[in-house]
């Protein structure tokens, strides 16, 4: 009696573990579901769109990712847009018309030479030269640029080639807010290229605080 019991128990459980595995066949790419919640889940997923399955799109789940990209024409809270375009034009126009806001007094200078030490210093050396160590062990060919008294640069085509990059270096607006960019300006051209600001000196760290990225 037992064994027969027993036997019937296996034969349910078996054909259980049978249609369970049979039953899952796809209709249009989507197989039913069994606790849908473990497949999509009720939370609110940041990146992952419910509504591509297998390369194909179903609308009944798909927008329900929460991030969004921004709507087009508005900006992050404190963020200064950069007027000048990415163009051969906007270079020169950058170069006559920008001009960097800060005093480039003592405190501007020793904050950005902190800055050029953590994002510029292992293309463009220490003194500046073009010397820095990736050039030294040959992991980046010789700069064609050297920040001495003689180079004729206008600190707005520094900026613009700061914000978008030139040749081989790359932008470096993401990692450096427009107000950092003038610091390390600020820093090459006092240091390097012998540089005197005559402007009043003022406490400009403040001045500019608001200017954020690009
Ligand atoms: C990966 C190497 C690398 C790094 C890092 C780098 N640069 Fe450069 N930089 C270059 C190269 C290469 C050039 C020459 C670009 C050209 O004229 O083709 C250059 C050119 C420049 C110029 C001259 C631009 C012009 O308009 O002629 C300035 C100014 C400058 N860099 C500033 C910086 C500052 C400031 C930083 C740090 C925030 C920095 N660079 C980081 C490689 C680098």
């Amino acid at each position: 009696m037992k064994n027969n019991y027993q036997k019937n128990i296996t034969k349910l459980g078996l054909a259980f573990v049978v249609i369970t595995l049979f039953s899952c066949r796809e209709k249009n790419g989507l197989a039913p579901e069994y606790m849908p919640d473990m497949y999509r889940s009720p939370s609110i997923e940041a990146y992952v769109d419910y509504g591509e399955v297998k390369d194909k799109i179903h609308t009944e789940f798909s927008d329900k990712m929460s991030a969004r990209t921004p709507v087009k024409g508005t900006i992050p809270r404190g963020f200064v847009p950069y007027s000048f375009e990415n163009t051969p034009e906007g270079y020169i126009k950058a170069g006559e018309t920008l001009k960097n806001p800060l005093a480039s007094n003592e405190n501007d200078v020793k904050a950005g030479e902190e800055l050029y030490g953590m994002f510029c210093i292992q293309c463009h050396g220490k003194t500046g030269q073009g010397d820095g160590i990736l050039v030294e062990r040959e992991k980046f060919p010789p700069l064609p640029v050297k920040f001495n008294p003689g180079l004729d640069i206008a600190e707005g085509k520094m900026f613009h080639s700061i914000t978008y990059g030139k040749g081989l270096m790359g932008s470096h607006s993401s990692q450096l807010n427009q107000h950092e960019r003038w610091l390390i300006i600020s820093y090459i051209r006092t240091k390097f290229m012998n540089e005197i600001k005559s402007v009043v000196p003022t406490d400009s760290v403040q001045t500019a605080q608001v200017a954020t990225q690009q």
